[in-house]
C-alpha cells in the first residue's frame, strides 16, 4: 500500500503579530488537515526584519520541522553564531560557502526522511549569490542519495525565476514553493513531472498592512521619498497562508497541493 505524508508549508511569518496568529491556529490546523510536519518561512518572524535564536524555539515549541528564511536571515545579529551549530533555521544554499549555516536539512516524519533545500532569487533581491539552479542541482544530487522527499522553499521576487527554477527541477523534487512577496499566488498545482508547485505561498501576519508592516509610514515614504520606520501591523484581520502539500513516501512525488488561506477576524 502506498503511504503518504502531508507537510503545511506556510509563507512569511511577520512579527509577533504573525506569531501570535500562528500559535492560536496550528495545534487545530494540525488535528483538522491530519498535518504530518510543519515547514514556515521565518526571515520576518522578529519585528519583520530576521530571526533571533528565542524565536527559532517558540517554533521548536510548536512543533515545526524546519524553518527556511531569504534576504533578512542575518538581520538579527545573535541569529549567525546559532545558525553555525544548528540546522533547524536554514539560509539559502546559494549564499557563499563561508557564510554561517546551512542550506539544507533533514527531518524524520513519520519513520521517513525528509529533505529540506531553501534557495533564493538574484533578480531585484540585492544580493549578489550563486546560480541557484547550479546549487539547487547539487544539493538535489546530495539529498536524493538519503531521500526522495526534498521540499524547496525559493525566496524570491520574481515569479518568472521562481517557475524556471521548478521546471528545472521538475520530478527531482517532492515541491518548489516561492517565498518572499507575501501575497498567495492562485497558480498551484503540479507540474509534469510530478513536483508541486506554487510561486508564492503568502503570509502570516495583519492583512491590511503592507506585507505585514504599517501600512502609514509605507504610503508617505511613496510620496516624499525619505527614509522611515515602520513597525508590525497588529489590526484584525488576520491571515495564515500557505499550501498543504501530500507526497507519496515511495516516490518521493506530490500527490496533492492546496493552498491555505485563512482569515481570522478575531483580535488578538
Ligand atoms: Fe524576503
Amino acid at each position: 500500500m502506498t503511504d503518504s505524508i502531508k507537510v503545511f508549508l506556510i509563507g512569511d511569518l511577520f512579527g509577533k503579530t504573525g506569531r501570535d496568529v500562528f500559535a492560536r491556529h496550528i495545534s487545530n490546523l494540525r488535528k483538522e488537515h491530519a498535518i504530518d510536519a510543519v515547514i514556515v518561512n521565518g526571515e520576518n518572524s522578529a519585528d519583520g526584519k530576521g530571526i533571533t535564536p528565542d524565536i527559532a524555539n517558540f517554533f521548536k515549541d510548536h512543533g515545526v520541522s524546519v524553518v527556511t528564511t531569504g534576504n533578512h536571515v542575518w538581520d538579527k545579529k545573535d541569529i549567525v553564531p546559532y545558525m553555525s551549530e544548528h540546522d533547524f533555521v536554514l539560509r539559502p544554499a546559494n549564499y557563499p560557502d563561508e557564510c554561517p549555516g546551512f542550506g539544507m536539512t533533514f527531518f524524520t516524519c513519520k519513520g521517513y526522511q525528509v529533505g529540506v533545500i531553501n534557495l533564493m532569487g538574484r533578480i531585484f533581491m540585492g544580493v549578489h549569490l550563486d546560480n541557484h539552479l547550479e546549487k539547487a542541482k547539487d544539493f538535489i544530487v546530495q539529498a536524493r542519495k538519503i531521500t526522495p522527499i526534498i521540499l524547496v522553499d525559493m525566496h524570491a521576487e520574481s515569479h518568472y525565476e521562481k517557475i524556471c527554477l521548478a521546471y528545472f527541477i521538475d520530478g527531482t523534487v517532492s515541491a518548489v514553493v516561492g517565498t518572499h512577496t507575501h501575497v498567495q499566488t492562485a497558480d498551484a498545482r503540479i507540474l509534469p513531472q510530478g513536483t508541486a508547485y506554487i510561486s508564492d505561498l503568502g503570509m502570516v501576519g495583519s492583512l491590511n498592512s503592507m506585507i505585514g508592516a504599517t501600512k502609514e509610514p509605507l504610503i508617505k515614504k511613496f510620496l516624499n521619498q525619505m527614509p522611515t520606520r515602520h513597525g508590525v501591523a497588529i489590526d484584525a484581520p488576520y491571515v495564515l497562508a500557505g499550501a498543504f502539500v501530500t507526497i507519496d513516501t515511495q516516490t518521493g512525488k506530490a500527490i496533492n497541493i492546496k493552498t491555505v488561506y485563512l482569515v481570522d477576524k478575531e483580535p488578538l
